[in-house]
């Protein structure tokens, strides 16, 4: 696959749909490259990687120290860098933030949550150069404020502020949406609503595309599962195998054998 700009991916709307994944190292950005569209440093990285319970502590110099691990692997693929929560509370502040990104790592784009309220600070970004992808609907930096993960989309009253949000994100400026934890007929109706694609998560089928978070999707991260998680591979049980008979080998004396020794 060859590596997608951000007018390729623009295109990609109504035609093809897009394939995003999250990825916190050089390993498995290595794996992912060229396979997938896109690749997004999450600020999920903070739950699954460093075992935080919610992502609101990740700072900016865990962002970019994993965006410089990702973009040493993934040299193929679009990486966005998601910014982590206070660090775009102000334009002048997301700018000075979103610009350490572009200049201590090569990612090619910043992730943003909010609608209508961080509007003005996406016109600002893209105005001084930044490309921004948004983040609506369920919000996990919203996750102590709200009280909680809430599903999004389930009235009409909150479709149409969905949709509000989405078109004020694409007239700021944003060239890609992410919709999460919405019911689907909320994506539906947001992914019809705007020209800019619209990938999703727990958003159901009718947007331009989808995203997962590694660790989900491989069946590495155990403490809880998303129903609308899909899961390939069921890492956590073949690595915890592997490393059981690891341990057996050694207590056995088979390993390392005369062909493993110098
Ligand atoms: O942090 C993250 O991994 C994300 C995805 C869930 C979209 O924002």
């Amino acid at each position: 696959m060859n590596k997608q700009t951000i007018t390729s991916i623009q295109k990609a709307k109504g035609i093809k749909k897009l394939s995003m994944i999250t990825a916190y190292d050089t390993l498995f950005a290595k794996l992912f490259d060229g396979e997938v569209d896109l690749i997004l440093v999450g600020d999920s990285l903070n739950m699954s990687f460093a075992g935080c319970n919610d992502t609101l502590s990740a700072t900016m110099d865990q962002m970019i120290y994993h965006t410089k691990a990702v973009c040493n692997g993934a040299k193929n693929t679009f990486i966005i860098c998601d910014m982590p929560f206070g660090t775009y509370t102000n334009k002048k502040m997301a700018l000075k933030n979103s610009v350490k990104v572009y200049q201590q790592t090569a990612a090619d784009a910043v992730k943003i949550e909010g609608g209508e309220e961080k509007a003005h600070i996406i016109k600002y970004l893209t105005s001084n150069s930044i490309a921004v992808v948004g983040h609506i609907g369920l919000m996990p930096q919203n996750f102590r404020s709200e009280g909680g993960y809430k599903i999004k989309g389930k009235d009409n009253n909150n479709i149409s502020k969905l949709i509000l949000d989405a078109k004020a994100v694409e007239k700021a400026g944003a060239f890609l949406l992410v919709i999460e934890g919405v019911k689907s007929e909320a994506a539906q109706a947001v992914t019809n609503a705007v020209n800019i694609p619209v990938i999703g998560i727990g958003a159901g089928v009718d947007t331009d595309g989808q995203v997962l978070v590694w660790s989900d999707m491989l069946g590495f991260f155990e403490d809880f599962k998303p129903k609308f998680v899909r899961e390939y591979l069921n890492g956590a049980s073949l690595v915890k195998n592997s490393v059981r008979q690891y341990v057996k080998d050694i207590e056995d004396k088979t390993f390392p054998s005369n062909t493993e020794i110098y």
